[in-house]
């Protein structure tokens, strides 16, 4: 996108900024003070929640001297029920470290507010674009989800990767010229109008820009790399003996442990007893020939992996003759020649 469109880009948010935003009681002053105040309390909490904490601190704590001076006890309980108690340590912590190492005096640059306790790179660029008007973007959970739609990223937002895309780009589209209210505007319209469930796109004043509405994906941004749900597998393996002989497989298909060894082996989708187990037709299929003498259940193993549970079970089976389908027949002796995966290695350790 050129330079121009994000200007103009921002100029629209601007504006419906203006004609949109709540009427809140931080966006009034410059005081760097009460702009962290407020940013501190408002961090993993809604402006609904928060606003009241807000009152409260600024009443009883009306410039960063009365933070300062009060005991910690006393700001915690003026904290209680709002949560991350450690917020409420480090901004104790960090007003007496500003009265007593700046004078009082809050920090102006933006490296000096960013090691105040407690203070990151969106707090920090919140109170520096506020109070001051320096060019640093914001860059939050509203800021992600509208540049992913607008620009139709899909990069997940919590990926290295992703972090780097939105900063620049958040970056490229801010209005260096009024940063203050185009970091609160974006903000806002992240809040408002670019919600994250449902949001209304018919009276979005970026519609012209945007990409997910124009493919009609606006619900599936911003992308979140989530923890992938646990799959459980239920292996059987089965441990055939025919003399000093043993059957093994060499896994080829694309998944877990490919192009290792293991024993032949059923999988199913649930867990299954031995009954069960007998009378599948894959099982079935695979022993019919072998004249099978016996088979007993040795041993189930639990084996878990980053995103798979891998729940075994192991059968010992006596046969009489070797007709069994894509096995290799491999001496008992040789087995430990053969890669294995951790779970066969176990088995082979412990119980054979
Ligand atoms: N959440 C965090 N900072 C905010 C601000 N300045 N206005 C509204 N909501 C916010």
């Amino acid at each position: 996108m050129f330079h121009d469109n994000n200007l103009r880009l921002s100029s629209l948010i601007i504006s419906w900024y203006l004609d949109n935003k709540r009427d809140l009681p931080w966006r009034k002053t410059k005081d760097p003070y009460i702009i962290w105040l407020s940013e501190v309390i408002l961090q993993q909490t809604r402006v609904n929640q928060g606003y009241n904490y807000f009152v409260k601190f600024v009443t009883n704590y009306p410039s960063i001297y009365y933070l300062a001076n009060a005991p910690e006890d006393e700001v915690l309980k003026l904290w209680q029920g709002l949560g991350y108690y450690s917020r409420a340590r480090n901004l104790h912590a960090a007003a007496k470290n500003i009265v007593n190492n700046y004078n009082g005096v809050f920090p102006i640059d933006y490296n000096d507010v960013l090691t105040l306790n407690g203070v990151g790179e969106y707090t920090a660029a919140a109170i520096v674009s506020f109070a001051y008007d320096l060019p640093y973007a914001v860059v939050d959970g509203n800021v992600y989800r509208v540049l992913s739609r607008v620009f139709g990223i899909d990069t997940p937002i919590n990926s290295t990767q992703g972090k780097k895309i939105f900063r620049e780009l958040a970056d490229q589209l801010l209005d260096k010229s009024r940063p203050g209210l185009h970091n609160q505007a974006i903000m806002e319209f992240g809040a408002l109008q670019c919600v994250p469930v449902s949001p209304n796109c018919t009276i979005c004043p970026a519609t012209d820009f945007c990409v997910a509405c124009a493919k009609d994906k606006v619900k599936d941004y911003p992308v979140k790399r989530g923890r992938t749900k646990v799959r459980n597998r239920y292996f059987h393996y089965f441990d055939v003996r025919l003399d000093d002989f043993t059957f093994v497989r060499k896994r080829t298909d694309n998944d877990i442990w490919k192009n290792l060894y293991e024993f032949p082996m059923i999988e199913t989708d649930e867990n299954i007893d031995t009954e069960t187990l007998l009378k599948r037709d894959d099982f079935i299929g695979l022993f019919n020939q072998s004249g099978m003498k016996s088979i007993s259940h040795i041993v189930t193993m639990k084996h878990v992996l980053s995103h798979q549970v891998i729940h075994a079970s192991f059968y010992k089976i006596l046969i009489t003759s070797d007709k069994i389908k894509n096995v290799d027949k491999i001496h008992s002796d040789t087995l430990n020649d053969y890669p294995v995966s951790r779970l066969i290695h176990r088995y082979i350790d412990e119980m054979m």
